[in-house]
This record gives C-alpha cells, sequence and structure tokens, in this order.
C-alpha cells in the first residue's frame, strides 16, 4: 500500500442525506481498511459514530477518486437542504485537506494548481450566500497549522478585499495569493517552524527568508500571476519600512501583499498557537491599530475594523 495513493479528508464534510460515491477508508495499524463502500448509505447513526473518530486524520479516499470527492463537496454546496452555517463548514473542511497537500505534497506544481479552485469556490459561496462571511469566520483561528492559517488568511482577505471594493478577477488573485504566501515555509526546516519559544538569531535568518523561498517555487509554475507573487514576496514589508525582504513602503508594496500583511497578522493573533494565548478579535485589531500602526495600510486597516465588526450579527 502506498500512502501517495490516498488523500485524507475530513468526515465532517459527509452528510447522511446521501449515498456516496466513492470508497471511505480508515487508516489503522498501518493498513488501510475499507470502511464505506461507494454507493452506500451511511446511517446517522454511523455519521455519528464515524464524526466522533475523526481526528482530523484517520479517514481517506483514493486519490484516483479526487474528482468525485470534489464533485460530492460541490453537490453539498449547491444543496438547498443544507443550512449556510454547515454549508460553510463543509467547504472550509474540505479545502483544508486540499490545502494540507499543498504543504506536504513532493509535486509542489501539482499541489499548487489543484489548490486553484479552492478560492472560487469560495467567491462562489460568498456570492450564494451573502452573509457566509461571518459563518466563515467563526470557523477560523481553531488551531495553527501553516495550512489552517493560510486558508484563513484568504477567508478574511476575501472579505477585506470585498470592502474596498475588488472586482471578481481580483479577488481571485488575492485569495490564492493569501494561499501561497507561506508557501515558502516548506523549505524552512521542522525544527524551526515547530519550535516553542522564541527564535534565535541563526533560526530567524532562515525563518525571514521564507518569502524568497516562496517567490522561487512559485516562479516555477507558468500560471501564477505577478499580483499572487507580490502577496507572497511582499507579505512581510512594512507601510512605513523596516520590513523585509526588500525593506519598501507604502505604495511600492503591492496591495495584495498590504492586505496579506494585515490578515496574516490578525490570523497569528487571534489563533491558538502552541505558544501564545489567543487574543480576542477587538484586542488584536486594537493593538494593530495602537501599537503596530506603522506597519499597516491606514485605510486598509481601517476597512479590516468594518468586515470584522459588521459581521458579528452573522457569526458565532
Ligand atoms: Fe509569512
Ligand atoms: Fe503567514
Amino acid at each position: 500500500m502506498n500512502l501517495s495513493d490516498y488523500f485524507r479528508i475530513r468526515l465532517s464534510t459527509i452528510r447522511p442525506d446521501k449515498t456516496t460515491t466513492f470508497d471511505i477508508y480508515i487508516f489503522i495499524d498501518q493498513k488501510m481498511i475499507l470502511y464505506c463502500k461507494a454507493g452506500d448509505f451511511l446511517s446517522d447513526q454511523k455519521i455519528e459514530m464515524l464524526h466522533g473518530r475523526d481526528s482530523g486524520e484517520s479517514f481517506f479516499v483514493k486519490t484516483i477518486d479526487k474528482e468525485k470527492y470534489r464533485q460530492w463537496v460541490k453537490e453539498e454546496m449547491l444543496s438547498e437542504n443544507i443550512q449556510p452555517s454547515d454549508k460553510a463548514k463543509i467547504l472550509r473542511e474540505s479545502s483544508l485537506a486540499i490545502m494540507e497537500d499543498l504543504f506536504a505534497n513532493e509535486d509542489v506544481n501539482k499541489a499548487l494548481d489543484e489548490s486553484k479552485p479552492i478560492i472560487n469556490d469560495f467567491i462562489n459561496f460568498m456570492d450564494q450566500h451573502p452573509d457566509s462571511m461571518g459563518y466563515l469566520i467563526s470557523l477560523s483561528g481553531h488551531d495553527f497549522y501553516t495550512f489552517n492559517h493560510s486558508l484563513d488568511v484568504g477567508i478574511y482577505a476575501l472579505g477585506l478585499g470585498g470592502a474596498l471594493g475588488f472586482n471578481k478577477k481580483d479577488l481571485e488573485e488575492l485569495g490564492l495569493g493569501c494561499l501561497f504566501h507561506d508557501i515558502g515555509k516548506r523549505n524552512v526546516s521542522l525544527d524551526i517552524l515547530c519550535k516553542k519559544g522564541p527564535l534565535d538569531d541563526v533560526e530567524w535568518e532562515q525563518m525571514k527568508r521564507h518569502p524568497q523561498f516562496g517567490l522561487m517555487i512559485l516562479n516555477q509554475n507558468d500560471s501564477i500571476s505577478d499580483g499572487i507573487k507580490a502577496a507572497c514576496y511582499e507579505h512581510h514589508e512594512s507601510w512605513t519600512g523596516n520590513g523585509y525582504p526588500q525593506n519598501i513602503s507604502g505604495n511600492e508594496i503591492h496591495p495584495f501583499a498590504r492586505i496579506v500583511a494585515i490578515t496574516d497578522t490578525y490570523d497569528a493573533m487571534t489563533t491558538q498557537r502552541s505558544y501564545n494565548v489567543p487574543m480576542k478579535p477587538h484586542d488584536a485589531l486594537t493593538m494593530m491599530k495602537e501599537k503596530l500602526a506603522g506597519r499597516y495600510d491606514p485605510e486598509m486597516l481601517k476597512a479590516m475594523h468594518s468586515v470584522l465588526f459588521q459581521l458579528k450579527a452573522t457569526g458565532s
């Protein structure tokens, strides 16, 4: 058995009201065991039992069935019997499985291409349910892996880009820029990425190279636009200067990168990481406005405030 013949799914994306079109496997004792055959109707109890065991890492579908799984999710997103809040969850969870691959797959070009439809799925969902941003935001910030972080940075950015009046094409590009903004962390050693506590100087120097590493990776893929590359390469630049790697400032920084700078910090501050306590949304934004003000485009920071706090009514 080859693990690369399978991809991981979240069981929260599977609902009882439809027969499956693909086999679902469970990974036990280093073996892939068929748990639910394609065409089986999962009962409520079975789903509930399965959900109870879903640690986020033990259920798989064969890679050759990836398109069927995507189609399944797509149909769920169009179903009229599912509440927008549940749809938001299905969309986020199914996208996370793809994002995880983006950071783990040896073939980074293939992973880049496969993760592209995610942003369109989100944009369509937001079009369909104009109040959906609140549901999506309420699901963000619960864990700290790079792939979750990248998706959440993208979700916030779509909200912020929308508030700034971006058209659909720009939103799509911005969203992809967010998914890929930390892709260069693939080239930073895991010891550094997972270190608890502060990095020493040498480690910090390596960490700070992730925008360059990212640009190198994105340059190898012909279909990545300059805007997407800028979101990656310039997201640690600072509005008044003193950022890295180029130390540029103000409007020299691409608008996508100015947005990522905001949503990136906001997500980092409000998310539970191994080494910090998450801040409340309001406290995080106040700190960004007061203590870190020079780092961000002030107009964009204002818009971020409206995105987050006008949504409270729909979020949980
Ligand atoms: Fe970064
Ligand atoms: Fe980041």
